[in-house]
């Protein structure tokens, strides 16, 4: 596999990943340099390559869309990208390119239309009404452990058709896995649980069918020439549960306490709840909490912002970065709860862009909605500045949010 060195003597620097000590909703702040002077430049991944950095939106808009470009080869017996030549586990779609990942895409996108997700919007009602019911019952509570984590879990187990009761297991295996501190043993031992778990429940839904999206899913691969089989769809499933609730609840209390910490815009919201599409739309953009970067193979030589990439070299889309470039979102550090978007980067673009997305909207909008109507003197219950973020991990968000009201 490639290494890139094209400047030998030089150190190619870290990928900037860290939010400024003063700002811990900003990204690092050399990407404004970066987007005006060096738009393309080569940096050291967390996943140990070297890689070509894009941090202008145009720029990631094109890599994203090229089907030269593989998600691939960033495969490894683990959720995390690696090089060490290791195939992608079959069923894990994130990875696939090609008819590989179309197979898998086609049999999955009619799960999650917006008609479909629009349904789902008074379960996720009820669901956020209970734990709201729930925090009330006491003087403070964290947002994360108490509301964000439990309702986005729920709905994905809901939709899925896994008991909630294993919350803990799949909730704990799911941080390992978005996390760079974990090592490699700990990184496969998740993965393994998780699909022994999952494969268990295929299983009971080959045997049994329920009216879940497992069952659908192994119903509508029957009838194509090549089902999917047991450990395909318990990969593709462990890769839905996992996706399904960490961004999401992440987003959840980040953009909770975004508008906590700017008032006006918080007064703006509650004068004005039909604000709530664009406002989510906002704080996906402003938050960009994929902070890792979306990684891509050239197989073959192509050119992007203007640099001839080399087939074997990998590049990396800084979300971030592309979310806040001027020349495409005007003011950009600032948060314009009524923007009218244009499509921001938060969910990825082109033939890998979120399943999940409308999904994640509806969830974010009853989420902070309900939490605004329900519980107007929610505030911090101790100090932004003893917070603790998710820095080291794939999805950026906060361990907890002590909140009381
Ligand atoms: C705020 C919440 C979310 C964010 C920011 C987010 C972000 C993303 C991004 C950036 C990608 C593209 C990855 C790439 O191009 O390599 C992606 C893909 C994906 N997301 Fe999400 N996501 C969110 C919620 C969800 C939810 C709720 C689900 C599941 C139900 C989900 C399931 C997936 C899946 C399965 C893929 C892979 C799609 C494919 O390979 O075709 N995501 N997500």
């Amino acid at each position: 596999m490639t290494n890139i060195h094209r400047a030998a003597s030089a150190k190619i620097p870290d990928f900037p990943v860290g939010r400024p000590e003063s700002c811990p909703f900003d990204p690092d702040e050399i990407y404004t340099r970066l987007r005006a002077e060096e738009p393309m430049t080569l940096v050291h991944c967390p996943a140990g390559m070297d890689a070509w950095l894009i941090s202008r939106y145009e720029d990631m808009r094109h890599m994203l869309a090229d089907r030269s470009l593989s998600s691939r080869a960033a495969g490894s017996d683990h959720m995390l990208p690696s090089y060490d030549g290791h195939e992608p586990l079959p069923g894990f779609m994130i990875q696939l390119d090609g008819q590989e990942h179309a197979r898998l895409r086609r049999l999955l996108i009619g799960e999650f239309t917006v008609r479909k997700m629009e349904a789902l919007r008074p379960c996720v009602q009820k669901i956020t009404d209970e734990h709201i019911d729930a925090m009330l019952a006491g003087a403070g509570a964290d947002l994360v452990r108490d509301f964000a984590l439990p309702i986005s879990s729920k709905v994905i187990c809901e939709m899925l058709g896994v008991p909630y009761k294993d919350h803990e297991m799949f909730q704990l295996d799911s941080q390992v896995l978005m996390s760079f501190e974990a090592d490699e043993v700990s990184r496969g031992a998740a993965t393994r649980r998780l699909e022994a778990y999952l494969g268990e429940l295929v299983r009971q839904r080959i045997a049994e069918p329920q009216d879940d999206l497992l069952s659908r899913l192994i119903a509508r691969s029957n009838d194509t020439d090549r089902p999917l089989e047991v450990g395909e769809l318990a990969t593709l499933s462990v890769l839905l549960l996992v996706t399904g609730h960490e961004t999401t609840a992440n987003m959840i209390t980040l953009g909770m306490l975004m508008l906590l910490e700017n008032p006006g815009k918080l007064a703006e919201l509650r004068a004005d709840p039909d604000l709530i599409g664009t406002a989510v739309e906002e704080l996906l953009r402003y938050l960009s909490v994929i902070q890792f970067g979306l990684l891509r193979y050239a197989t073959q030589d192509v050119t992007i912002g203007g640099i001839e990439v080399k087939a074997g070299e990998w590049l990396v889309a800084a979300v971030p970065s592309g979310n806040r470039d001027e020349s495409v979102f005007p003011s950009s550090d600032t948060l314009d709860l009524g923007r009218q978007v244009r499509t921001n980067l938060a969910f990825g673009f082109g033939a890998h862009v979120c399943i999940g997305q409308h999904l994640a909207r509806i969830e974010l909008q009853v989420a902070l909605s309900t939490l605004l109507r329900r519980i107007p003197e929610l505030r911090l219950a101790e100090p932004l500045a003893q917070s603790e973020f998710k820095r080291n991990d794939i999805v950026y968000g906060l361990q907890s949010m002590r909140v009381t009201w």
